[in-house]
């Protein structure tokens, strides 16, 4: 079985860090969304994954991730000139599908449990696909299943005005060959794009068989500021170590878990775990609070931060309280005058603030 990840795409929603970085490369608790996604690929036991990228930021994407062999895996490059929808994606990898059956995972998700057990159970049963469904409050943003009394699927829509049911489809699909020939059917829906849904139909429809699962812990999607803030929170709450590699003075507290990565100074703070610190970070006269991951070589001076993604190379000074804010890379944020207001970030790389 081979690996399709989706790594292409505008990323849109989640400017201005994706004028220079694609959303799959945002970290999480330090460490690129995309990088959780391959792990849980090869986790599946599957090694020979093609990520789809694109012209703007392909480039990138190949230099974090190299040929996987870090990862364990072996990883081809396929570029898609235009984001066409997820089944244009697909039409695109055909030459390095071939004709075996393949998990497609989009880059931006990321869901607790990773995929072994829904691998294990598609190569059991004799379906033609596989999808994973999460119920959530509001599915007129994703793809919506429509289930009969025994949980067979019977109907799927792409980003219904009125939803049928509240089952989200979640970016993490096993296909068979049978797939190729149900998207050589479909034409591109409304917003313009090829959609894996209506190819997922088109095969229901021709009588394919679609084998449905629930993800029973949590889902994430990383599309939006929340997404990334929420999506830092669970895997904070879910793999946050402690690992004390760099310099703790003794007028600093540390507690709960909290990693800080070498070459880091700590003087006079309190870190209150889960907390992600990267290397060569200087945190001085600060209060970190829970679910904060701070990227390497930033430097923090009289600054109380939580629930925070702030990236690398940021310069933060003399903010009581910032909560809230994912921060983008070379940042410098500084209080020009007294005042005490809670501050509530979403600011691009290299942006400069003063307040
Ligand atoms: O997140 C789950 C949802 O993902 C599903 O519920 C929907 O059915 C599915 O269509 C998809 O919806 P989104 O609107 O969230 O898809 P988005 O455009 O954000 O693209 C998902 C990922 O795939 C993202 O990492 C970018 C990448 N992508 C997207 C397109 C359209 C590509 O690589 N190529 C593309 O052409």
């Amino acid at each position: 079985m081979k690996g399709l990840i989706l790594s292409g795409g505008k990323g849109t929603r989640l400017r201005p860090l994706t004028y220079t970085t694609t959303k799959q490369l945002i970290p999480v608790a330090n460490r690129p969304i995309l990088f959780f996604v391959i792990e849980q690929v090869v986790q599946a036991g599957i090694r020979d994954i093609g990520i789809i990228i694109s012209p703007e930021t392909g480039e990138s994407v190949r230099q974090a991730v190299g040929d996987g062999s870090r990862f364990g895996a072996q990883v081809t490059y396929i570029l898609q000139e235009k984001p066409l929808g997820l089944a244009h994606a697909v039409l695109t990898a055909r030459d390095f599908l071939k004709d075996e059956p393949f998990l497609m995972f989009l880059g931006d998700n990321l869901i607790q449990d990773g995929v072994t057990g829904l691998v294990e159970a598609f190569q059991k049963e004799a379906a033609d696909a596989a999808i994973l469904l999460k119920e959530v409050p509001d599915p007129r943003a994703f793809g919506v299943a429509v289930l009969d009394g025994e949980g067979r699927v019977t109907r799927l829509i792409e980003k219904p005005k009125d939803p049928p049911s509240n089952l989200a489809l979640v970016g993490i699909y096993l296909f068979t060959p049978a797939i190729h020939r149900a998207i050589a059917n479909i034409r591109p829906s409304w917003r313009g794009e090829l959609e894996i849904t209506d190819a997922i139909q088109e095969l229901l429809q021709s009588g394919g068989r679609v084998l449905a699962r629930r993800v029973e812990g949590w889902w994430l999607d990383t599309g939006k500021k929340d997404d990334i803030l929420e999506a830092n929170r669970a895997v904070l709450d879910a793999y946050a170590r402690t690992a004390i590699e760099g310099e703790v003075d003794a007028g600093s507290h540390i507690a709960g878990r909290v990693a800080i990565g070498p070459g880091s100074k700590v003087k006079n703070t309190t870190i209150r775990g889960p907390v992600v610190i990267g290397k060569g970070v200087t945190l001085e006269d600060c209060f970190i609070g829970p679910f904060t991951a701070i990227g390497d070589g930033s430097t923090l001076t009289r600054v109380g931060l939580e629930h925070s993604v702030v990236l690398e190379g940021c310069i933060l000074s003399d903010i009581p309280r910032i909560e809230d804010s994912l921060i983008g890379r070379n940042t410098r944020v500084r209080r020009a005058a007294d005042g005490r207001q809670a501050l509530r970030l979403f600011l691009g790389d290299d942006a400069e603030v003063a307040v």
